[in-house]
C-alpha cells in the first residue's frame, strides 16, 4: 500500500504550503538585515523540509544550524519532559537567533529551548513555525511567524511523521485513523 492511501485528506495543499512559506521568507527578509546575519536554528528532524524551502527565500546573509531535542519518550505527549539530543556547537552570545519549528502542539518543546538558548545571551531571539495548534497549548510561548494554525487532527507531511514515516509527503495531510489507532 502507497504512502498517499493512509492519508484522509489534504489539509494545506502543496501550492499552499509553497505560498505561505514563500511569504514568511519576505517577513523575515523585512525583519532582518545582512548586518544582523541571524542563525535559524531548526529543531530535527521535523523542521527539516520547511528550513530547506524557507532558507532560499531568504535574502539576507545567514546561518543555518541544528538541534534535536527528545520528547517525551515513547507513548502520549503528557510527561512534559524534554532533553536536548544535539545542541548548537557555536557560542550564540551576541547573536540574532531564529528558532525554526515545523509545529508547536503543547508548546513545552519550544518553551524548553527558549528558555535554554535565552540563557546564552543572543541579542535576539525570535520563534518561526510552520504549524501551531492552538488548541492543544499547555504553556505560554510567544511565536512571533507562524505559518498557518491547524485543528486538532493528527497532521503528518512536509517534515511531520507518523512513527518516522510521511515526512516526506509535500503536503499537510490528515492521516487516517486506522493507521494509528491502537497507539
Ligand atoms: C514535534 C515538533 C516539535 C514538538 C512540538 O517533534 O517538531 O518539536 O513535537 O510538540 P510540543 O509543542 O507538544 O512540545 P517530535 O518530538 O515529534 O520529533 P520530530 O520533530 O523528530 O518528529
Amino acid at each position: 500500500m502507497r504512502l498517499r492511501d493512509d492519508v484522509a485528506k489534504v489539509l494545506i495543499s502543496e501550492e499552499t504550503l509553497q505560498a505561505r512559506v514563500a511569504e514568511i521568507g519576505r517577513e523575515l527578509n523585512a525583519t532582518y538585515t545582512d548586518e544582523d546575519r541571524p542563525l535559524l536554528v531548526a529543531v530535527l528532524k521535523g523542521a527539516f523540509v520547511f528550513l530547506a524551502d524557507l532558507t532560499r527565500h531568504l535574502e539576507m546573509r545567514h546561518e543555518v544550524n541544528f538541534m534535536e531535542i527528545s520528547s517525551y519518550g515513547t507513548g502520549t505527549k503528557s510527561s512534559g519532559v524534554v532533553r536536548i539530543l544535539l545542541d548548537l556547537e557555536q557560542n550564540i552570545e551576541g547573536r540574532h537567533v531564529l528558532i525554526v519549528e515545523d509545529i508547536v502542539d503543547s508548546g513545552r518543546t519550544l518553551e524548553y529551548i527558549t528558555r535554554n538558548l535565552q540563557t546564552r545571551r543572543p541579542t535576539s531571539l525570535r520563534v518561526c513555525t510552520l504549524l501551531s495548534k492552538p488548541s492543544r497549548r499547555e504553556v505560554g510561548v510567544t511565536v512571533d511567524f507562524v505559518g498557518f494554525e491547524v485543528p486538532d487532527e493528527f497532521v503528518v507531511g512536509y517534515g511531520l511523521d507518523f512513527a518516522e514515516e510521511y515526512r516526506n509527503l509535500p503536503f499537510i495531510g490528515v492521516l487516517k485513523e486506522k493507521v494509528y489507532a491502537g497507539q
